[in-house]
């Protein structure tokens, strides 16, 4: 599917399908941004007098450049960027199977009377939603459209611009498409060893970007003994990738971020085994990584002016003779001692590590990504992320970043109840809490120990978001969402 700018337009661009936006107040549509031949055909249409212009309406009827497809926008007050996503999603699900080519008419769809951000919307809600992930399937799923116009009659010489927005949409959407096939991959295809290599085979050709991947014996030489704990009874070796994206231009301004995600490539629970129930599914337990290796990836794409270190723990939770023992006491990377009183709370274990390691470049943003706790489900629903933190100027930031690319985020506090909580009488910390409320806190409280000293932190639990995003039109019903990593985006693109 190839997206197509043309300005300068003064009607649309011959196609299967002609798409047109319009606004309505109460049962009144505007026609002011169509074309003189879109009008003159829509007035001619006897149906078109039936057609109101309500969200959700629409209308089809053939003009000489293609079949008219209308779509009601609704009160523009109510209308906004994702309203945009939306459309974009419903025209693509609409069309796929009915036309090989489309013109859309984005004027008509502009929000804010922006049209770079209309387009740049356009492109990445059509590319999220065109996404499938069909390599095990015999017959694959087919979009017949090939070309999507974007037609607009604004003048050329903001073609650049427009361009551009568009072009950096489709590194965005691209990111959070391949994202979402680490996610969607089953458990017996991508395992920590697979898994990295995959990732290091995407990365390599980005440019600023360099990787370096640690495995038992660099595990074993950093004394990460909770991600080690974790690994113990694994058939597949431990894999911490390390990716690195230097801008092009470097002062000692430059801000450095450094974002961590849990890369367990499947859950069992360990010997505090999950139910049957409960474990299909845990092959997503790695969208954590895979989110902030999206954000990472669009970033460098981007070209952004930060410094950006990215670490993906990466290991299973499985049971052999050698796998950890509830009771067991380890010692993490920063020499913690922590009494592990269930193995199926194991993505704090391998972040603490991580969280350590990363502390030791001192950047001045950590923020880490996972599908951490069941608990955030039922506190946020499968709609809401959580997020954590020990710096609250850095908790607005996101929130606001969320905010702008229409995900949903919600703070949840750290109190010192649940730092006590998390403390053992034997050992330094307990991987648990005494009880089963709070917690998604309770679980960021224990990795906060982590955290090095003075450095500004953040906690995204995704367990929610992760994947099975059903009611938003441009994720798949089922498997890997992608959700967050615009939020990361935006947030990295404001961080100067
Ligand atoms: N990967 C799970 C969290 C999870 C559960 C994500 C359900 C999505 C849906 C995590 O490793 C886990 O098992 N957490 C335990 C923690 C508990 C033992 C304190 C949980 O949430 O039950
Ligand atoms: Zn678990
Ligand atoms: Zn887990």
């Amino acid at each position: 599917m190839k997206l197509q700018l043309n300005l300068g337009m003064t009607g649309p661009t011959k196609a299967d399908y002609i798409v047109v936006g319009t606004h309505s107040t109460d049962g009144k549509i505007t026609k002011s941004n169509w074309s003189k031949e879109v009008k003159e055909a829509f007035d001619n249409c006897t149906l078109s007098k039936d057609f109101d212009g309500s969200k959700g309406s629409d209308l089809t009827f053939d003009m000489d450049q293609g079949r008219v497809l209308v779509l009601g926008l609704g009160d523009k007050k109510s209308y906004n960027s994702e309203s945009v996503r939306h459309i974009a999603a419903l025209v693509i699900n609409a069309l796929k199977t009915k036309a090989k080519s489309i013109s859309v008419q984005i004027d008509t769809l502009a929000v804010k009377g922006n049209l770079e951000l209309t387009a740049s919307l356009l492109t990445e809600s059509m590319r999220m939603t065109d996404y499938v992930f069909d390599q095990y399937l015999a017959k694959k799923a087919t979009n017949k459209i090939k070309t999507v116009n974007l037609d607009s009659k604004a003048k050329k010489t903001t073609a650049k611009k427009v361009q551009k927005a568009i072009d950096e949409a489709e590194m965005v959407a691209s990111s959070v498409n391949v994202a979402r096939n680490f996610v969607n991959e089953p458990p017996n295809v991508l395992n920590s060893e697979t898994y990295a290599k995959m990732v290091e085979k995407d990365a390599k050709n980005i440019k600023g970007v360099k990787v370096k991947t640690l495995g038992l014996s660099d595990l074993k030489k950093e004394k990460m003994g909770m991600f080690l704990s974790v690994n113990a009874g694994s058939a597949f070796g431990p894999r911490l990738v390390h990716l690195t994206y230097t801008p092009s231009k470097v002062t000692k301004n430059t801000k450095h971020i450094a974002l961590v995600g849990k890369g367990l490539t499947f859950d069992t629970g360990g010997y505090s085994l999950k139910p049957g129930g409960s474990m299909v599914n845990m092959k997503f337990d790695m969208a954590g990584s895979s989110t902030v290796y999206g954000a990472f990836r669009a970033a460098a794409m981007l070209g952004l002016p930060v410094k950006i270190s990215c670490f993906l723990g990466m290991t299973d939770n499985a049971v052999n003779e050698k796998a950890t023992m509830p009771d067991a006491i380890v010692t993490a990377r920063n020499g913690k001692t922590v009494e592990i009183l269930n193995t199926d709370a194991e993505g704090r274990l391998v972040l603490g590590d991580v969280l350590s390691y990363a502390s030791d470049l001192k950047p001045d943003t950590l923020i880490d990504a996972a599908t951490l706790t069941g608990a955030c489900l039922v506190a946020l629903g499968t709609e809401v992320g959580g997020l954590m933190s020990n710096d609250n100027k850095l908790a607005t930031k996101l929130l606001k970043s969320a905010q702008n690319t229409d995900e949903n985020l919600w703070q949840l506090p750290i109190i010192d109840q649940w730092r006590d909580d998390m403390k053992s009488n034997i050992a330094d910390l307990k991987n648990i809490g005494s009880n089963r409320f709070g917690g998604t806190a309770k679980a960021a409280a224990f990795l906060e120990n982590f955290v090095g000293e003075g450095i500004s932190w953040a906690h995204l639990d995704i367990a929610g978001v992760g994947d099975s995003q059903a009611h938003l039109p441009y994720c798949p019903k089922k498997g890997g969402s992608g959700i967050m990593i615009r939020t990361l985006v935006d947030f990295m693109k404001n961080t100067k």
